[in-house]
């Protein structure tokens, strides 16, 4: 039996990156997986991917989480296909560069909207099918630029603080009302996927650029997407059904300098 054989998880941003790699690592678990993204072909070939291990374990669609009605769809389209929602990853984001005095009003709003908004809507809209289901388990996916700071990242760093907080807030309402719905966020550092490339070309490009973030890393490497996706599977699982309100940094020592 694998780790999370019957769960049925929805991904955002499945399409690729960290989705995608969650998306296949519940999969090799036992689990159905419905990616969504505002990529949907990208989304559809990731369950294509999936699907050609495990027939029919993965479902997809087009999903712009900054919209309401695309959540109702998108969740209502979710259930239908796994028979259920027990897992919710929130993991779309966008990654964004600008200091207070460079940072545009129009960048500030499209990165909490993305990033934290989002998990707002789509959190809420998605508690009645966690409530059927239950154990479940939402696992949002936010940083360590929520924990530590960069001067040009202003939108991006209080984005993923917020959803570090907005967990726990959630955590302690479910666990309070006697919900046995856990939700706990996941604060990965520079991870191999396309969202670290603009960091890389700023730092010199390809080799150069990689050098200077892993500087910054005292595990002295990036971490591979399934260095996180191990933690997401724990949290999906029900190895970790006493877990709520946390916080797991997978960053090789960054935070704690
Ligand atoms: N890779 C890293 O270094 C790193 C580090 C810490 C946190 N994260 C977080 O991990 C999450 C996944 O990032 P990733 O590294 O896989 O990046 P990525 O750019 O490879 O993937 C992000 C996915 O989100 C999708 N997306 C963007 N806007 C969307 C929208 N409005 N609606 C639906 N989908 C949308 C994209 O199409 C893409 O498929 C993000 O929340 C990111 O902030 C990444």
């Amino acid at each position: 039996m694998g780790r999370v054989a019957g769960k049925k998880a929805f991904i955002t941003g499945g399409a690729q990156g960290l989705g995608a790699c969650f998306g296949r690592m519940l999969a090799d678990e036992g689990a159905t997986v419905f990616l969504t993204d505002v990529n949907a072909d990208g989304a559809t070939k990731a369950a294509e991917e999936i699907n050609k291990t495990y027939s029919g374990a993965a479902g997809s669609i087009g999903h712009d989480v900054t919209k309401r009605d695309e959540w109702e769809t998108a969740l209502a389209a979710g259930a239908e296909h796994m028979g259920g929602i027990d897992i919710l990853i929130n993991n779309a984001g966008i990654g964004t560069f600008g200091s207070i005095e460079t940072e545009t009003e129009e960048n500030w709003r499209l990165t909490q909207a993305i990033d934290v908004d989002s998990i707002f809507t789509g959190t809420q809209l998605a508690m009645p099918y966690l409530k059927k289901s239950q154990p479940a388990s939402i696992i949002n996916i936010s940083s360590v630029a929520g924990m530590i700071a960069d001067g040009n990242m202003i939108a991006y760093n209080t984005a993923k603080a917020a959803v570090w907080m907005m967990t726990k807030s959630i955590g302690l309402h479910c666990a309070k009302s006697g919900y046995d719905i856990r939700c706990n966020s996941v604060h990965p550092v520079f991870t191999r996927t396309p969202i670290i490339d603009p960091l890389i070309a700023l730092g010199g490009g390809a080799e150069e650029g990689e050098k200077r973030l892993v500087s910054q890393i005292p595990w002295k490497r990036l971490a591979e997407p399934e260095d996180v996706g191990y933690c997401v599977l724990y949290l999906s699982s029900d190895e970790s059904r006493y877990v709520t309100a946390s916080e797991f940094k997978i960053d090789g020592g960054i935070t704690a300098q």
